[in-house]
């Protein structure tokens, strides 16, 4: 990274956020998104995730959180998608335009929104499914240690599809475990939880981060429980980032009470006619 890229970066936020001097594990650059060679989605997308760091991507429907994680996985291909400008950089490499396969043995885990675990296979099978990538011999070690996080999957000797939704979630994210990654993306996890569910995954996710050290770039609706545990957020509109910064200033910010944590909730209104808003020009 240049010394240019890095002033750009620096947020004034300190706090070992995005703007902290290290290289960040992840470096989305700009990047335009295409469905269809027609639809763009994605119009000039920047973001970044240092190592160890929940970093949160909030947005309304539509806005391309799910795009912007299958930028990354490379799954966008499956859906006749493309990046069509700028890039992706993983742990020092561009990994844009990568087979999904080979960015998931790169280290990066994607569970998917609406979790897509497979129904007719129990718990454990769906475990191990997560770990099809690996070749080493430790595999039955990490089913042990993936399954004290989610005891409860354990007694469930049934098939996936008759699990209770959070149950569903954590299978999901214990599954995304077994691959052993250094990044999590994680789309939704909190979608169709009771508020207790939603508290009980998220403290899941905090103590993976935690005790693992696994990073997690996490997309949610939720922007209270996200931020409770990220340390750094962006909130996305129409396919680019509008507003970022620490946690906490996100939660304190008055926009952001509004329009994601419990205020009218009017999803019409839009960050871009606030007089508060700022165009950020530092990726242009
Ligand atoms: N496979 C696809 N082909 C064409 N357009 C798509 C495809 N997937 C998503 N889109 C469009 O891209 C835009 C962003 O979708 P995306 O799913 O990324 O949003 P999101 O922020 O994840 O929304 P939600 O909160 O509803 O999950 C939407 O307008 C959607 O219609
Ligand atoms: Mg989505």
């Amino acid at each position: 990274m240049s010394r240019q890229d890095e002033a750009a970066i620096d947020t004034g936020h300190g706090g070992g956020g995005p703007g902290s001097a290290e290289a960040p594990l992840l470096a989305v650059r700009n990047i335009e998104v295409v469905y269809d060679e027609v639809i763009l989605v994605l119009r000039g997308l920047s973001l970044q995730v240092p190592r160890g760091a929940v970093v949160a991507l909030l947005g309304a429907n539509g806005a391309g959180k799910s795009t912007t994680l299958k930028a990354i996985s490379g799954l966008l291909k499956t859906e006749n998608g493309s990046v069509t400008r700028g890039e992706i950089v993983f742990d020092g490499a561009r990994i844009d335009g990568t087979d999904p396969e080979r960015i998931v043995r790169r280290g990066i885990s994607q569970v998917m929104e609406g979790r897509k675990i497979i129904a007719d296979m129990t718990p454990l099978e769906n475990l191990r499914l997560g770990a099809y990538i690996r070749r080493d011999g430790e595999v039955q070690d990490d089913l042990e240690r993936v399954l004290t996080y989610f005891p409860r999957l354990k007694e469930r000797t049934g098939l996936a599809g008759y699990l209770s939704g959070g149950e569903q979630q954590m299978l999901a994210i214990g599954r995304a475990l077994m691959a052993r990654p250094e990044l999590i993306l994680m789309d939704e996890p909190s979608m169709g939880l009771s508020p207790l569910l939603v508290q009980e995954v998220f403290g899941i996710v905090r103590q993976i981060n935690r005790d693992l050290g696994v990073t997690i770039l996490l997309v949610e609706q939720n922007a209270r429980a996200a931020l409770s545990v990220a340390s750094f957020g962006y909130i996305m509109e129409q396919g680019k980032v509008v507003l970022d910064g620490t946690a906490d200033a996100l939660r304190d910010n008055e926009d952001v009470k509004e329009f994601y944590l419990g205020g009218s909730g009017d999803q019409r209104k839009s960050f871009k006619n606030l007089k508060s808003f700022r165009r950020r020009k530092r990726w242009l």
